[in-house]
């Protein structure tokens, strides 16, 4: 067996940045949730039109910016021209090298940054690509490299963690999704993931699932883990990792564990 649950407290992952308190994607937010203590950031990434590797996550900038438009369609230069922060704190979009940068930079620990691809599906591969370029930049996901361990990827569609794997096998990966395919370790383990990313609800529903995943040698990720109870549910499970919008207070209450 690769892990073992129960192992260790749950790492503290922080969804988005500390987004509960900070504009989601944005610096502050990401400085706010290594400031907290957080062990990893969360982010999710799209290709810009021109290629560029962008922190955002939905198909559209309508929600979490001053603009409207689908990233996709729009330049680096088109998206950059809103305002992602607040009227106090404005902020550009947020490049995932830019927050690669930040966090490899951050001397007071060590975090991993957890990146999501998204439209893995319509854009198969070159998001992978695209994202593994970056990261090969700071010398993370390349066999001997010693910042290897820095960035995982994650995806919901099996086919990209399969591409990942493909080209950067030694890089961790998490395959999220819904139950049925946990369950014994499931499609993880036919894509190689290295740990399975359900929700909460699906943890809670399934509450045997890391015990299934670490005896197909997987280990768990959960998402997004923003309760007291929920948090304990992570520690008591065997959780790896626990994705919270709210870092700080998470770590809180896992020290009451
Ligand atoms: O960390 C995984 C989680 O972020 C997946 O859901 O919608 O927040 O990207 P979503
Ligand atoms: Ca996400």
């Amino acid at each position: 067996m690769i892990y073992s649950a129960h192992e260790a407290t749950p790492l503290v992952v922080a969804h988005r940045g500390s987004s509960g308190t900070r504009p989601e994607h944005t610096l502050v937010a990401y400085e706010q949730a290594l400031r907290e203590g957080a062990d990893g950031v969360e982010c999710d990434v799209r290709l810009t039109r021109d290629g560029r590797v962008v922190c955002v996550h939905d198909r559209r900038i309508d929600r979490t910016s001053s603009g409207t438009g689908i990233v996709s369609a729009l330049t680096y230069e088109a998206l950059s021209g809103h305002d992602y922060g607040t009227a106090d704190d404005p902020a550009n979009v947020l490049l995932l090298s830019d927050l690669i940068d930040m966090v490899m930079a951050w001397k007071a620990k060590p975090a991993k940054i957890f990146i999501e691809t998204k439209h893995p599906v319509r854009y198969g591969g070159l998001i992978e690509n695209a994202v593994l370029a970056e990261l090969h930049r700071f010398g993370i996901g390349r066999p001997g490299s010693a910042s290897l361990s820095r960035a995982v990827v994650m995806s919901f569609a099996p086919s990209a963690v399969w591409r990942v794997r493909r080209s950067a096998p030694m890089l961790p990966t998490v395959l999220l999704g819904t139950a049925s395919r946990y369950i014994g370790g499931g499609a993880a383990t036919t894509v190689g993931a290295t740990a399975v990313g359900p929700s909460i609800k699906t943890l809670r529903d399934h509450p045997n699932l890391v015990d299934h995943a670490a005896a197909a040698g997987r280990a768990t990720y959960c998402w997004t883990v923003n309760t007291e109870e929920d948090v304990h549910l992570c520690h008591d499970l065997g959780v790896r990792w626990l994705a919270t919008d709210h870092p700080g207070q998470a770590l809180a209450w896992l020290d009451d564990s």
